[in-house]
């Protein structure tokens, strides 16, 4: 088997991919809220992605086919070799020595990356409390491991086709106002979700997280492509974090320079469309 050799890839829905990877030096360095760099073909753009398992030597990604490189991700099948993954890059989930409750709460394609660090809160003794969502039952992920590993599980679907109907704030307004001890949640999905959601944490105190998705280039610290404003200061998401203050980032800061790229983006998509030749290799 290759270095980064693709061991099982499936569709989780329509639009999200999973993907198990042979990445054995990422794998065994890697803990709850890290993440890596991928190079499919040497040639496109590299993309960060979220670690979201680790099962001895593999790593778990779980992605949605948004543009050039993840729709070029989506092709490849167990047996294709990646030209590089990097990592585990970032900051570890801030996780204590039990006695604790957090909730963790995952939208969309963002509920990637709660398995690992349910599972990571819970080995360390805490209480966890989980929320997932999805527009519909359809786009729903990983639902089983939650389960698994939580204390208590809510499901939600925009469109109540499953689960409780609503946002995944919904549930989590509840349990704040229920008067519960909750010393920490995590909030990870789109950008708008986790702003909004983490306004329902801030009237009680409570210390949220997010993991933030800038674009990101070098994943070193080095270019200065994921500048954050968190608390009024510049952080680079790729080495101070990606998780953060909820409630000290600067949204609109953040979402302006995550469509600095659009016309770009579009472009090379329009490129791959018309001129696309998969470069991955084959291990025989
Ligand atoms: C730390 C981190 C973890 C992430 N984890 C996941 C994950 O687990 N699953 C998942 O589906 N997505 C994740 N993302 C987002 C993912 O990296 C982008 O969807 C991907 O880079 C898009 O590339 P593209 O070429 O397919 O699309 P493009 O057409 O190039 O871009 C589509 C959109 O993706 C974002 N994007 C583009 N390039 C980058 C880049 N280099 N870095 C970050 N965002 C970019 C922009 O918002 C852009 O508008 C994560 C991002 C970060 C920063
Ligand atoms: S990606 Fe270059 S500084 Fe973070």
């Amino acid at each position: 088997m290759g270095t980064y050799t693709i061991v099982e890839a499936h569709a989780l829905s329509e639009a999200v991919f999973e993907m198990w990877i042979h990445a054995a030096q990422v794998a065994r360095h890697a803990k709850a809220g890290q993440f890596c760099i991928i190079h499919p073909d040497g040639a496109g753009e590299r993309v960060p992605l979220t670690i979201s398992g680790t099962d001895g030597e593999n790593i778990r990604i779980a992605f949605m086919a948004v543009g050039t490189t993840t729709k070029l991700l989506a092709t490849l099948k167990a047996g294709d070799e990646l030209r590089d993954v990097a990592g585990p890059l970032g900051v570890p989930s801030d996780i204590a020595q039990g006695n604790e409750t957090v909730i963790i709460v995952g939208g969309g394609v963002g509920v990637a990356c709660t398995p690992i660090l349910a599972r990571a809160a819970k080995d360390a003794g805490n209480h966890v409390i989980g929320i997932i969502g999805a527009r519909n039952k359809d786009l729903l992920i990983f639902e089983d491991d939650m389960r698994e590993i939580c204390d208590e599980l809510f499901v939600t679907t925009d469109d109540g086709s499953y689960g409780i109907k609503g946002f995944a704030s919904a549930p989590l307004k509840e349990l704040c106002e229920s008067g519960r001890k909750i010393d920490k949640v995590w909030i990870i999905g789109p950008g708008m979700m986790m702003k909004v959601t983490s306004e329902v944490t801030r009237p009680y105190g409570i210390k949220t997280y997010v993991s933030l998705n800038p674009v990101m280039v070098d994943g070193t610290g080095m270019c200065g492509s994921c500048r954050v404003t968190v608390g009024g200061e510049m952080k680079f998401a790729c080495v101070d974090g990606p998780e953060f203050d909820a409630h000290q980032v600067d949204w609109n800061d953040l979402m302006t320079r995550q469509r600095m790229y659009i016309p770009e983006e579009k472009q090379s998509m329009a490129y791959r469309e018309e001129h696309h030749v998969c470069r991955c290799r084959k291990v025989e």
